[in-house]
């Protein structure tokens, strides 16, 4: 059975665009309770500008918290020197960088070109080697820009390369805005696991168009062994408008298991972790297999009474 890694990205993706930001208590409960669920990969927070995106302003504190287990990464995003400072100070081990194919996104999204971010990454990842911190790329709108719309994959390709050569240990691929579908996965795939090979790509889906599980399947045909996803498929971009949520982990976990993959996570338990969030946020989560496990515990209760 092929081991599958999951990346869990509710308590960032996830809770960056939430209009009422989740109190660190309980966004800590959140990551230990899918610490609980087997997620051994969780990235918990952002080092960015406060006031662009207030959600995240609390990221020193969740990396204060005590009672974190070993064997656990707890990834972080870091868009400059000064972010990746802030990380350090409350000793992050797990950076994860981020730019974009598509200038008009990287623009607005961290205020630079990919050039001037590829080159901030470089001051980044010389530090992050020095200090043996492991490094993450990211590369956004590998599909489509929210802006200028329809990105072809060579213009992936040379994003991915360069945060590669900089010592970035995978690049995790974003379908920001969610549109992605089977046939376009295909062929950025065909372009970039020739180029770098699989096992250095991971696919970040969001789920905008309902496509995202359609998506990990065409991909797990490309030997692609790591996903992100988030509990209850909450999430999206403050700078990506209609995009909606993250990939929820319930529907990956779910299509995973069925497919005979393993990934040492228990679906229930990361349900039960994405209700402590839906809870506060008083409304409902929406992915389909998180929903329908709702209602099996619904019926299953009815049944007992
Ligand atoms: P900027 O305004 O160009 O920054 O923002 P600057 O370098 O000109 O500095 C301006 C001020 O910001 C200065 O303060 C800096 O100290 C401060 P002042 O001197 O005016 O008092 N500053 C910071 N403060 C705290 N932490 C920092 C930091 N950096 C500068 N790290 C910046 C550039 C990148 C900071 C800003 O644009 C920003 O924070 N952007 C964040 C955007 C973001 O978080 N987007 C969501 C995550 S990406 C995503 O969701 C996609 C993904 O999920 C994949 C996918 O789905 O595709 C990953
Ligand atoms: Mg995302």
């Amino acid at each position: 059975m092929t081991a599958i890694t999951v990346t869990e990205v509710g308590p960032r993706d996830g809770l960056q665009n939430e209009a009422v930001v989740v109190p660190t208590a309980l966004k800590i409960d959140f990551i230990n309770a899918l610490l609980q669920a087997g997620v051994r990969h969780v990235e918990v927070t952002s080092f960015v500008h406060p006031q662009r995106i207030p959600a995240m302003a609390d990221a020193e504190e969740i990396y204060r918290a005590d009672d974190r287990p070993d064997g656990v990464s707890l990834w972080a995003l870091v868009p400059n020197l000064k972010g990746y400072e802030r990380a350090r100070s409350v000793d992050c081990r797990w950076v994860a960088v981020f730019t974009a194919a598509s200038e008009a996104f990287t623009r607005a999204n961290i205020n630079m070109t990919i050039d001037e971010s590829l080159e901030r990454f470089r001051g980044i990842a010389a530090r992050a080697s020095a200090d043996g911190v492991k490094l993450r790329g990211y590369v956004s709108t590998v599909f489509s820009c929210p802006y200028s719309g329809p990105v072809a994959p060579a213009a992936v390709l040379p994003v991915v390369r360069a945060l590669l050569e900089m010592g970035c240990f995978e690049v995790s691929l974003g379908d920001t805005i969610g549109v992605g579908t089977p046939v376009q996965t295909r062929r950025l795939l065909d372009e970039l696991v020739p180029a770098v090979g699989a096992e250095r790509l991971a696919l970040h889906f969001h789920d905008t168009w309902g496509m995202a599980s359609a998506n990990v399947f065409a991909a797990l045909e490309y030997g692609i062994v790591h996903f992100d996803s988030s509990a209850g498929g909450l999430g999206g971009c403050p700078y990506a408008p209609s995009a909606t949520g993250n990939l929820a982990s319930e529907d990956l976990l779910y299509l995973l298991d069925n497919l005979g993959y393993t990934t040492g996570i228990d679906l229930e338990q990361v349900t039960r972790a994405g209700e402590l969030i839906a809870s506060y946020l008083h409304r409902a989560l929406p992915g389909r297999v998180h929903q329908a496990i709702l209602a099996r515990w619904k019926r299953q209760s009815q049944t007992r009474r």
